[in-house]
């Protein structure tokens, strides 16, 4: 395929606060790379069906940028309200795709939810693309999409293993999605960023991780824990073949992953990218369960109350990225320490705990 010709034209045209649409602006991750986005000078433009999150998130970027983003309740899924959208704030540069369901234990008992959901709303997004001359998307996925690997650390052509729930396989099929539509376009170009654990919130503590109901995810519980929410955390099994027999992750800052998004917006109109582009976003280092538990206990002086239970079904044994490739193409590497990382997810919690008390 040939280069990408009008993609650098159009960055040409363009000031530094060029717009941006960012669906799923307000959860976890959308949220931290608006603010990214506004303090590069970027202008963004905000849609969410608040299904996983919450309109208050709005006063927290504030709080940080000074700025409100534009915003409204959209689902993504709604093609005529996306259609609306797109043409009453005509010229978006790019659009970051983050709106999608995230729940594997949810997916499986629901798994029609997760097709219409996140397949859907990435298909009109990139039907509405080329419709009103939007050029570029970053789409979020998951190292998800590399099952257990076979070598580690993973690097992007580690090949793509049976997805083991219903939203892992929406990843794959939104990645191949994204990679037919843009072979078959002149005039469009992707960035797909493959996630591993994000965790941690911004340093200001005014936006964070809102989980929906229990959390699934291993920090988010340890600090509702460590708060009194739960008695205490389940270790999902300590008898995998790691050193100290809990599983192992990649955990990395949400605000180094939101960094990620703005260096993906820039490279997709550095005028060099000729086809879709695929890049691990990790620290390049695991850490195990119990490794998670006492940094957060050392850095927090809280201790964490857990019981170590059977394994977690589906729960693959170890993994972490190399991020060479995002390190060198996109100029990106993960910044922040762990310690600081799980700092900055307990000064949130404290806020969250003030807020509900
Ligand atoms: N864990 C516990 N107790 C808990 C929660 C988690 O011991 O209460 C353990 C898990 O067994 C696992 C580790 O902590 O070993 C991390 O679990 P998370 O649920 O935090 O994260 P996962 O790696 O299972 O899943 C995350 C995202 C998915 C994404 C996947 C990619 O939630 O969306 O990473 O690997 F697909």
């Amino acid at each position: 395929m040939g280069v990408k010709k009008t993609l650098k034209k159009i960055w040409d045209k363009f000031t530094s606060s060029d717009r941006i649409l960012v669906t799923g602006g307000l959860g976890y991750i959308g949220s931290h790379t608006v603010v990214e986005l506004m303090e590069a000078g970027y202008d963004v433009y905000v849609v969410d069906n608040l299904s996983n999150s919450n309109i208050e998130v709005l006063n927290g970027i504030e709080a940080i940028t000074g700025k409100r983003p534009v915003f409204e309740n959209i689902d993504c899924t709604d093609y005529v309200a996306m259609d609306k959208f797109f043409t009453k704030y005509e010229g978006f540069k790019a659009v970051i795709h983050f709106a999608a369901y995230k729940a594997v234990g949810e997916s499986v008992s629901k798994p029609l939810r997760y097709y219409r959901n996140n397949i859907l709303s990435l298909i009109n997004v990139l039907e509405l693309m080329p419709i009103h001359q939007t050029e570029g998307i970053v789409f979020s996925s998951s190292c998800t999409v590399y099952g257990q690997p076979d070598k580690l650390p993973v690097d992007e052509k580690s090949p793509i293993k049976d997805a083991l729930s219903p939203y892992g396989y929406t990843k794959q099929v939104c990645e191949r999605i994204i990679m037919d539509t843009v072979h078959a376009s002149e005039d469009m170009n992707a960035v797909i960023l493959r996630y591993f654990n994000p965790i941690g919130a911004h340093p200001t503590a005014s936006i964070g991780e809102l989980p929906n109901g229990v959390p699934n995810n291993l920090v988010p519980f340890v600090c509702q824990t460590v708060s009194g929410v739960h008695k205490k955390l389940s270790v999902f099994g300590n008898d995998y073949n790691t050193p100290d027999g809990t599983c192992i992750r990649d955990y990395i800052n949400v605000v180094d992953l939101a960094k990620a998004h703005v260096k993906a917006i820039e490279r997709l109109f550095d005028g060099k990218m000729k086809k879709p582009e695929i890049y691990n976003i990790g620290t390049g280092k695991g850490a195990s369960v119990m490794e998670v538990i006492k940094t957060f206990e050392a850095v927090s002086g809280k201790r964490v109350p857990y019981e170590v239970v059977g394994r977690r079904e589906g729960d693959i044994e170890r993994v972490w990225a190399n991020p060479a490739l995002a390190n060198k193409k996109l100029n990106w590497q993960a910044e922040t320490s762990f310690e600081e990382t799980l700092l900055s997810a307990w000064r949130w919690q404290e806020v969250v705990n003030k807020r509900t008390k």
